[in-house]
């Protein structure tokens, strides 16, 4: 397993390389092949559909001034589409990289700021700052379950009463998964000299991991944060089982 510095150096050179592939992976776009206006349409979609969920599941925004943040924000594909829906948008990223991307192709959106943090933790926020807190397709990527299950206890403890939270994780990962071979072997070349470049680009390689942490867990540490589970979306992806949880902290 990667140590926090060594996943957030592996976020930094991802964020440095090819960042829109690196936020959305498919074969068609890799090596800066992403058109951007497609691929920020991507996010309207997204954020549509989670506050659809949301209104689905009994959450309604206060309407007054307030104040979502998007953990792992990347480019910033979510937080501008936050931004129609919030007064104010944090996004929040491990990556110096990914926050400087985020800030050029999104100079024009109002309301949004973007913030490096290099911890395993929100300490720089207080209790109660946001909300909402949303993150998606971040989790999976760090190094353990611990550091998922910390940060999970950090968005309740920045959450708002009343305010809402939503989170992807997978919840069981399929074997093949778990042997993060793409990983192994771009970590081995890595040691024998090979540039990042080299790898991403000609052999397709990546440093992302993908972690799992079971929903009993995950439902433990809401309980403990003082959330409540409104629900949970799950679904069968690319050999694993993802859970998208909804929860409120009441007010
Ligand atoms: C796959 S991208 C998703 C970006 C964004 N959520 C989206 O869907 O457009 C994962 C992002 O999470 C960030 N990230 C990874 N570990 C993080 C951490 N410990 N704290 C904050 N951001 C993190 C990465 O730098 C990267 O920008």
């Amino acid at each position: 397993m990667p140590t926090f510095d060594q996943h957030r150096a592996d976020w930094e050179l991802l964020g440095e390389d090819d960042p829109l592939w690196a936020v959305l992976s498919s074969p068609a776009t890799r090596g800066n092949r992403w058109d951007v206006d497609a691929f920020f349409a991507t996010g309207v979609t997204e954020i549509d559909r989670t506050i659809a969920r949301l209104e689905h599941f009994g959450w309604v925004a206060s309407g007054d001034v307030s104040t979502a943040a998007d953990f792992g924000c990347g480019v910033g594909r979510l937080s501008r589409a936050l931004a129609s829906h919030f007064s104010s948008v944090v996004g929040i990223d491990v990556s110096a990289q990914m926050v400087a991307r985020a800030e050029e192709l999104n100079p024009d959106v109002v309301g949004v700021t973007f913030v490096t943090n290099p911890r395993p933790d929100l300490s720089a926020w207080a209790d109660q700052t946001f909300e909402l807190v949303h993150t998606s397709i971040v989790l999976q990527h760090l190094p353990d379950a611990d550091t998922i299950a910390g940060y999970v206890a950090e968005f309740c403890r920045v959450l708002q009463p009343g305010g809402a939270l939503v989170f992807d994780v997978p919840t069981r990962v399929g074997w093949f998964n778990r042997l993060w071979l793409r990983r192994r072997a771009y970590r081995v070349l890595r040691r024998l000299g090979v540039s990042h470049r080299m790898l991403h680009e000609r052999l397709q390689l990546s440093p992302m991991t993908m972690m799992a942490v079971s929903s009993p867990v995950v439902e433990n540490v809401l309980t403990d944060g003082g959330c409540l589970v409104l629900g949970v979306d799950v679904a069968e992806v690319s050999g694993m089982e993802k859970s998208v949880f909804y929860a409120a902290k009441p007010s």
